[in-house]
C-alpha cells in the first residue's frame, strides 16, 4: 500500500498547493554527530551500546559496566534519584560521556494511572488518547525516563490470550488510529520535545495471533492477513514518525521474530523506510537458541543482530555483550552492522537532547506527579472508555435520592490495584478510587451504601508478576469463611434497594502471562451474581476486567451491564459519575465480544463463504454470532442515522469518494456517538471481509441535534494486500458501503470502482 497510496498522496498534495509533511531539519547535524563519536569509539564500546539491562535495585556490576561504556540503556529505574546517579557514572566515568537512554513500561499512565489500552481504544477517541499519553510521557519524563516501552500494536482476536488488555483490540483501522494517537502522545511534536519521551511500538508482529490464546506460543498468520491486519497499526506508527520498535517474543511463521529479517529488515526498513532502533523484548535474544533457531548463544547474537535487532534488552547479560567481538573477529559480522546499529541508537539519543540535558530536576518530579489536573484526564478518560451493554427498563441512571440503602457487592469493588489493571507500577496506592469508594463519594449522606466482597478470587497457577505488584496477598477464605461471606452479600443486597455488583477479573488475570482457557468469570462469581438477582431487587454489574467475559446469563438476567475495563486511577468516581448520569456512556466495543471461548476466534471482518444465510447457525449447539458485536455500545440517548450520501456512483481507481450520513441524538439529553463506516468490496482478485471499519467519528449531540458527519474513501481505504496478486491493489469492482452505530450497521450505500 504504500507505495501505491504514496503516489495519490503526492498527488493530493500537489492539487491543494501544500508539500508533504517536512522531515525534522537537523538529520546532518545528527549524523555528524554520530559519526564523530563512532571515530572515536572502540569496539567494545561499539557493542556496549548494544545493551540494555534491567535494573531492579542498584547494582555494583551495572555501576562498572556504566563506567565502562558497556551498556547503552537501563530499564526499570524509576527514581529521579537513582536515574541521576546512573547517569552521571555514563556522563562522567565512561571515556566517551555517551549518556543512558532510561526506559520503562509507561503503557497507561506512570504515577497517574489511566484506563487500560484496550479501555481507551473503546472511547474510538484518539484525541483523548493522545492527551492521556501526553500526561503519561510528561510525568515519565519528569522522572527521567526517556524511554517508554509503549503503545502495544498488537491485533488480537483471541480474548483467552491476556496481553488484549495492552492493545488497541481486533481491528486494523481502530488499532491504527490509536497507534499514531498514542505516538503523538508520547513523542510529542517531534522526537526531543520537551516533557516527551521516545515511543516503542511493540512487539513486532504477530505477537497477539499466539496459538490456542498461549502466551508467547507460536503464530502462524498468512502473508495476506499480516499485511491487512496484524503490520496495519506497525504502519501506522512508522507513518506518525515512532522512533523504535520491539521484537517480539514468538516464532512468526516458524521463523522467530526477533531473529527474522524479512520482518526487521525486509518490511520495517526497506518498505516502511524506519529511521528509529528495534530493541529486542526481554532475552528474546538469548531464547532464540531456545526456539530450535538458533544453535548456540553466539549464533543467536549473529542472527539477532543480522535480522535487525540494535538493541537487545536482557536481564543480567546480553548475548550481544558476550558474544559479538569474537563474531567480529571470526568474521561472522562485521564492524559496519555493528556500526549500523550504533548509528540508529546514537541518533536517537542526540534528537533526545540527552546529550545536552543527561540529568532530570530531582525537585520538580514530585511537583509534576502531584498535579490534579492529571487525575481529572485520568477520570475523564474513564468515563469515555466505559461501553454500556445492557440496560433493560432504562435502570440506569441511576436517580440521585431514589435509593436509600446501596449495596456494593463483589471482589473486585473495593480492590484498588484491580481498579488499575496490569503494568501500573508506579501508582499511588492510597489515591486510587476505587468502585466502592468512587460511589460514597457521590452520594455522600443521600444513600447508606453498604459492602460485602461475596466470594473472592484468585489464579490458579501464580503470575510471574506477583513479585512486582503492590496488591496484598492474605490467606485464602476457609470453606465456612466463603460461605458466610456468599450469604452477607446476598443477605445484604437482599435488604437493600439496590445492588450495585463489582465483577471481573482481578489486576494479574489480564496482561503478560494472562492467558486463559476459558471465558468464566472466574471463582465463584457466576453464583453470587446469580444469588444476588435472585433477591428479585434491582441489579447494575459493573465490570472490572481487561478482555471480554463470557456473561450470556447475565446478558439475560441483570438489567443493567457497563463494562468499565480496568478504569485506573480515577476509576471509582467515574463509574459513579456514568452509574448516576453525571457523566453518558459514549464507548463502543473494540472487539467481537463472544458467547464464549468455544466460538473463538471469532471477529467482524471475517470472509463471506458458503452459505452465507447460515452464517450465524454454523453450530448445531449454540449461536454462532457474538453476544456482542464489534463498535457495539449503549447510551442514555437514543440515536438515529439516516441519508446516506454517496458524492459519485462511479469512480476511478485512485479517486475518492466521499459518504455522508445524518446522526440525530433522538432522545432527551445530550450524548455521544461513534459514527462508523464499513465497506465491502463485492468481488476481486482474493475474497474481501464481509465488513471493514474504514473510518469514525465520536461526536456528541444535544437532545434532538442532527449532525452530518462526512467519510473520504480513497487508495487508503480502498485498497488491499492481495493474496493472489502478492501485492497492495485496489481493483475495479463494486462496493457496499455502510455508516451507523456498529459492525451491524443497516444504512447502505455502494458505489463502483471502473478501471
Ligand atoms: C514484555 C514487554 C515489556 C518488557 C519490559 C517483556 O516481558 O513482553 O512488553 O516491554 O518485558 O518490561
Amino acid at each position: 500500500m504504500a507505495l501505491i497510496c504514496t503516489l495519490s498522496a503526492l498527488m493530493t498534495a500537489a492539487a491543494s498547493g501544500q508539500a508533504p509533511s517536512a522531515a525534522p531539519p537537523d538529520d546532518k547535524a545528527v549524523e555528524k554527530r554520530v559519526n564523530a563519536l563512532l571515530d572515536q569509539m572502540t569496539l567494545e564500546e561499539k557493542i556496549g551500546q548494544l545493551s540494555q539491562l534491567f535494573v531492579f535495585s542498584s547494582s555494583s556490576q551495572v555501576d562498572e559496566e556504566v563506567a565502562k561504556g558497556q551498556l547503552g540503556s537501563l530499564l526499570f529505574v524509576t527514581d529521579p534519584a537513582s536515574i541521576n546517579r546512573l547517569q552521571r557514572i555514563a556522563v562522567e566515568k565512561s571515556r566517551l560521556h555517551i549518556p543512558l537512554i532510561f526506559g520503562f513500561d509507561v503503557i497507561h499512565g506512570f504515577r497517574t494511572i489511566f484506563p487500560v489500552p484496550i479501555a481507551m481504544a473503546a472511547s474510538w477517541d484518539p484525541s483523548m488518547v493522545t492527551g492521556a499519553q501526553t500526561i503519561a510521557a510528561k510525568e515519565a519524563s519528569a522522572v527521567g525516563i526517556n524511554w517508554s516501552f509503549a503503545p502495544m500494536l498488537d491485533i488480537a482476536r483471541d480474548p483467552r490470550w491476556g496481553r488484549i488488555v495492552e492493545g488497541a483490540g481486533e481491528d486494523p483501522w481502530l488499532g491504527s488510529a490509536m497507534a499514531a494517537a498514542q505516538v503523538r502522545g508520547f513523542q510529542g511534536e517531534h522526537i526531543g520535545s520537551p516533557d516527551h519521551v521516545l515511543a516503542c511500538m511493540k512487539h513486532f508482529a504477530g505477537y497477539g495471533a499466539a496459538e490456542g490464546g498461549r502466551d508467547y506460543d507460536a503464530s502462524n498468520i498468512p502473508e495476506a492477513l499480516l499485511q491487512n491486519v496484524y503490520l496495519r497499526p506497525f504502519h501506522a506508527a512508522v507513518e506518525a514518525g515512532v522512533g523504535s520498535a520491539m521484537s517480539a517474543y514468538m516464532d512468526l511463521n516458524d521463523v522467530p521474530a526477533t531473529g527474522n529479517r524479512w520482518l526487521l529488515h525486509d518490511v520495517l526498513r526497506e518498505d516502511w523506510r524506519f529511521q528509529g532502533f528495534v530493541v529486542s523484548d526481554a532475552n528474546a535474544v538469548r531464547s532464540l537458541a531456545a526456539h530450535g533457531f538458533a544453535k548456540d548463544q553466539p549464533d543467536a547474537a549473529a542472527r539477532a543482530l543480522d535480522a535487525g535487532v540494535d538493541m537487545e534488552m536482557a536481564i543480567g547479560s546480553t548475548a550481544y555483550s558476550q558474544n559479538l567481538a569474537a563474531a567480529v573477529s571470526s568474521g561472522r559480522i562485521t564492524v559496519q552492522q555493528i556500526e549500523a546499529a550504533d548509528r540508529a541508537i546514537l541518533g536517537m539519543k542526540v534528537r533526545l537532547g540527552l546529550f545536552e540535558h543527561p540529568y532530570v530536576d530531582e525537585a520538580r518530579a514530585a511537583r509534576v506527579l502531584a498535579t490534579p489536573e492529571h487525575r481529572t484526564a485520568a477520570r475523564l478518560a474513564a468515563e469515555r472508555s466505559a461501553v454500556l451493554l445492557r440496560n433493560e427498563g432504562r435502570l440506569l441512571p441511576l436517580g440521585k435520592g431514589a435509593y436509600r440503602k446501596i449495596a456494593v457487592v463483589g471482589p473486585l469493588a473495593d480492590s484498588p490495584m484491580d481498579t488499575l489493571g496490569s503494568w501500573a507500577f508506579q501508582e499511588d496506592i492510597a489515591e486510587t478510587v476505587t468502585v466502592l469508594a468512587g460511589l460514597r463519594n457521590k452520594v455522600g449522606s443521600q444513600a447508606q451504601i453498604g459492602f460485602a466482597p461475596g466470594v473472592e478470587i484468585g489464579r490458579k497457577f501464580p503470575s510471574p508478576f506477583d513479585q512486582l505488584s503492590r496488591a496484598k496477598s492474605r490467606a485464602p477464605w476457609t470453606p465456612e469463611q466463603a460461605k458466610d461471606e456468599l450469604k452477607k452479600a446476598v443477605d445484604l443486597a437482599g435488604a437493600s434497594d439496590l445492588t450495585i455488583l463489582v465483577l471481573g477479573e482481578t489486576q494479574l488475570m489480564s496482561g503478560e502471562a494472562a492467558s486463559r482457557e476459558s471465558l468464566a468469570l472466574p471463582g465463584n462469581q457466576e453464583q453470587l451474581l446469580e444469588a444476588v438477582a435472585a433477591t428479585g431487587k434491582p441489579v447494575a454489574l459493573v465490570l472490572l476486567n481487561g478482555r471480554p467475559l463470557d456473561i450470556r446469563w447475565a446478558s439475560q438476567h441483570i438489567p443493567a451491564i457497563l463494562e468499565a475495563w480496568y478504569p485506573g486511577t480515577q476509576g471509582g468516581n467515574a463509574i459513579a459519575n456514568l452509574l448516576f448520569g453525571d457523566a453518558v456512556p459514549g464507548g463502543k466495543l473494540p472487539v467481537t465480544w463472544p458467547r464464549n471461548a468455544d466460538q473463538v476466534p471469532i471477529y467482524y471482518a471475517h470472509n463471506t463463504t458458503q452459505s452465507p444465510e447460515s452464517q450465524g447457525r454454523r453450530y448445531w449447539d449454540e449461536e454462532s454470532t457474538p453476544l456482542y458485536p464489534f463498535g457495539y455500545g449503549l447510551s442514555y440517548s437514543t440515536f438515529s442515522f439516516s441519508n446516506l450520501q454517496v458524492s459519485q456512483a462511479e469512480l476511478k481507481i485512485g479517486q475518492t469518494v466521499e459518504v455522508t450520513a445524518e446522526v440525530e441524538n433522538t432522545g432527551a439529553s445530550t450524548a455521544d456517538e461513534v459514527a462508523q463506516i464499513y465497506i465491502h468490496q463485492r468481488y476481486g482478485s482474493a475474497s474481501r471481509p464481509v465488513r471493514e471499519l474504514k473510518g469514525f467519528e465520536r461526536i456528541t449531540l444535544a437532545a434532538h441535534e442532527k449532525k452530518t458527519v462526512r467519510f473520504s474513501l480513497g487508495c487508503n481505504e480502498l485498497s488491499y494486500w492481495s493474496a493472489a496478486k502478492k501485492a497492495w491493489v485496489e481493483e475495479p469492482a463494486r462496493f457496499d458501503v455502510w455508516v451507523g452505530a456498529d459492525s451491524t450497521a443497516s444504512l447502505r450505500g455502494s458505489f463502483t470502482i471502473t478501471q
